[in-house]
Formats: C-alpha cells, structure tokens, sequence
C-alpha cells in the first residue's frame, strides 16, 4: 500500500497562524431535540484538531450531515454538533452559518491562532457531491494547508474531499485516516491466522465486494442477519416470511462452494429468533434454522448460533465485523448482537469493528476498549476491504 502524508510530512513548526481546512466526518446521529446521540467520531477527531491547535493554527472543521440534497435544511445543520464539540475538545468552537463565501472568508482571516471554527453542513451546496471546480475553489480559498481526517467520507469523490486536496498544495492525512488506513490494511496484509470475518446486516448487496476480497483470506466466515437468511435459502431451507434476496442465490451458493473449496470453515445461523410481527410481536420464537414456521420471519440469531460465534471469535486471531446479526434497532431482536458483541472483548487477537451499530452494540456491551481497532467508517471501511482505492485516500499518497 502506498504511503500517506501525514501530520509529520507538514512543518508543524511552521503552522502557526496558518489556516487549515480540517474535513472531519461529523455525520452523526441526532435526535429529535437536536442533541448528538453518539459523539465516537467527534472524539476520534480530536488528536488531530488539539495538534493543529497546539501548533497555533487556525482550525477551520468542516463536515457533512445527512442527505440535505444541495438545500439549506434545518433538520441537517451542523450547530448541534459545535455546540457537542465544545466539552470533549475542552475549548471554545466558534460556528460558521455557511461553509463558503465572503461572509465564511471574512470570519476565518479574523481568527486568532489555535482557534477552532466549524462550518455549516457542506452538503448544503450541491456543489459539494458534484466536486464541482468553483465550489472547490470556495473551499480553498479559505485556507493555506488541507488536513483530511474524515475516513467515514474517504469513498466520496467530492469537494471537499478530492476537489480541496487537487487544490492545496500543503496537505496531509490526519490522525484518525492514517490509523484507519493503517489497521484496515493489517487485514488485507498478512494477518494472523486464524483470520475471522462476521458479517451481518440486512443484505448481501453492498458486501459482497467486500466478501470476495476478503474470502481468499479468511480461516472463517460467520455469517448472520438478513444477509445470513439468503445463505440458509441458497442451501434449500424453507425461510418462511423471513427477507432474504431471491437474485443473490446463485452468488449466495458460489461464495459457500468456493470457501468449502478452499477450507474456509463458514458458520451459519443454527438457530433462529422469528416473529410474526415486527411492529407487534404475538409470538416470539427460537426454532432451528431449518425449520422456521410457516408465517412467521427471521428477526435474530438464536441462543445456539450465539455461543458459536462467540467460540469463534475466542479462537481469531485477527477479526473483522461489519453489520449486526439481526434488527438491531427493534429490541428485544437486539439480543444476539449484545451478546456477540462481548465476546470481542475476550478476542485474543487483532480485531476491527465498523458500521454505526456494530460499533454501537460494542460500546454498549462494553467491549470497545478491547479491541484493535473501532472503525468510525462503514461504507468507507467496506470499500476498502474490497481493495477498492478510496478517493480521499489516493489524493493524500506520497508522491503524487
Ligand atoms: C457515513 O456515515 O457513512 C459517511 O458519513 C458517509 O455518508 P454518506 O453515505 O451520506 O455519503
Ligand atoms: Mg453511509
């Protein structure tokens, strides 16, 4: 893998009442009353902004949030954010009502050193997606040195990411990338044997990248959620009224030939949770995979399954896992993830988390602190495992 630049390849020394434009991925969940519900990537953005910080830059944060679609929208400002900002840096946080032009200009060039400002939302613009070049040269001009440390964003060609880096000479990959970059890629190295893979989530679809890459690699493939329900239909279960992806089967069956092929052992559910309704549950049952009545679905894994994948995860020496194992935000369907998720606190090996709610359910059941490596990039996290060059990332490669 090529190099980075990173925080070293710029003269700290040399920063001092420099401005830096700092993209950062604050794309967090929110609630209702405004308030940031999981603040994991404003902490893992921190190490970055108190260097620059220290360094006596001025620190101009800049993110998206949500799908705002090029408009100005209330739901999706990023005040909320500053305002969450302010007592994990320890330091005041000035916010910008918009993240380009005159007004935006004016602001930052009146900065004082080590000050810290975030911009509004910049999907406000629809520029921003299209890494339209105008746009781009607003974002430039703010600043003198580009430091990107919004991994979650790396897949995103947009101007913010790419547009900015192909404009700014001085740049650099901040903290947080230049780890995730680091500790993905030990996965696609040589990772320790046995290398485990827990895969989950609704769908086959937007893993399978991913899958293929990674299956070459792996000791062990446990698969689990809705995507695990199109593996039990490949094999010729009866599913009941449970999702699974009737176009995926032939893929689903080609994927579980060529692990048998290549010894890769691949543990399927077992056992199952099924409902009959999500919404309104009448009757919850635990059934063996293979026989799940008739009207009712698959909603999680069941108690067997559990202590499988937790047996597992106790042999891996390096692990990965992307996507709960099953409808995760409907307890009680919850149950399997949480209980998963604290067998990763006794992994014995390198592991790596990502995706909001596998990483949410191993906060929860308190095993974050145990592991390698928590991932703050989903889509961005399973592009990269599926060898695919990030866009954020190949701008900041030594050399280029
Ligand atoms: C994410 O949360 O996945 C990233 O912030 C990227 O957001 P996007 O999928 O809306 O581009
Ligand atoms: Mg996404």
């Amino acid at each position: 893998m090529a190099d980075l630049l990173t925080l070293d390849d710029l003269d700290l020394a040399n920063l001092s009442g420099k401005r830096v434009f700092v993209r950062v991925d604050f794309n967090v969940p929110i609630s209702e009353d405004h308030k940031v519900r999981d603040a994991t990537r404003l902490e893992e953005a921190v190490p970055t902004i108190r260097e620059l910080a220290a360094a006596g830059a001025v620190v101009i944060l800049a993110s998206h949030l949500g799908r705002p679609k090029g408009k100005r929208d209330p739901r999706y400002t990023l005040r909320p954010v500053a305002d969450a900002l302010v007592p994990i840096l320890d330091q005041s946080v000035r916010f910008a009502e918009d993240c380009v032009g005159p007004e935006v200009e004016a602001l930052v060039r009146d900065m004082d050193p080590g000050e810290v400002v975030l911009l509004e939302n910049l999907r406000f613009h629809a520029e921003e997606e299209k890494n339209e070049p105008g746009f781009a040269d607003q974002l430039a001009a703010l600043a003198e040195v580009f430091v990107d440390d919004a991994f979650g964003s790396a897949h995103r060609a947009h101007a913010s990411v790419v547009g900015i880096a192909e404009r700014l000479k001085a740049k650099a990959a901040g903290r947080l990338l230049a780890r995730e970059v680091e500790a993905l890629g030990r996965l696609l190295g040589e990772p320790e044997r046995p290398f485990a893979a827990l895969l989950g989530g609704a769908k086959v679809e937007g893993k399978i990248d991913t899958l293929e890459n990674l299956l070459p690699r792996l000791d062990l493939l446990l698969l689990g959620g809705g995507m695990a329900n199109t593996f039990l239909a490949a094999q010729g279960h009866d599913l009941g009224a449970s999702l699974f992806e009737p176009d995926r089967l032939d893929l689903a069956s080609e994927i579980l030939a060529r692990a048998k092929a290549k010894g890769t052992e691949v543990l399927l559910p077992r056992d199952l949770v099924v409902t009959d309704s999500l919404d309104s549950p009448g009757r919850i049952e635990t059934v063996p995979a293979d026989r799940i009545p008739e009207g009712t679905k698959a909603v999680d894994i069941g108690p067997e399954t559990r202590k499988a994948f937790a047996e597992a995860i106790g042999r891996a020496r390096t692990l990965f896992w992307n996507g709960p194992l099953g409808v995760f935000e409907k307890p009680p369907f919850d149950a399997g993830t949480r209980e998963v998720a604290q067998a990763l606190a006794h992994c014995p090996g390198f592991s790596v988390i990502g995706g909001g709610e596998t990483v949410a359910a191993a906060k929860q059941a308190g095993a974050a602190d145990h592991l390698g490596h928590v991932s703050t990039g989903g889509g961005a996290s399973l592009e990269f495992l599926a060898g695919k060059t990030l866009p954020g990332v190949a701008v900041l490669e030594k050399g280029r």
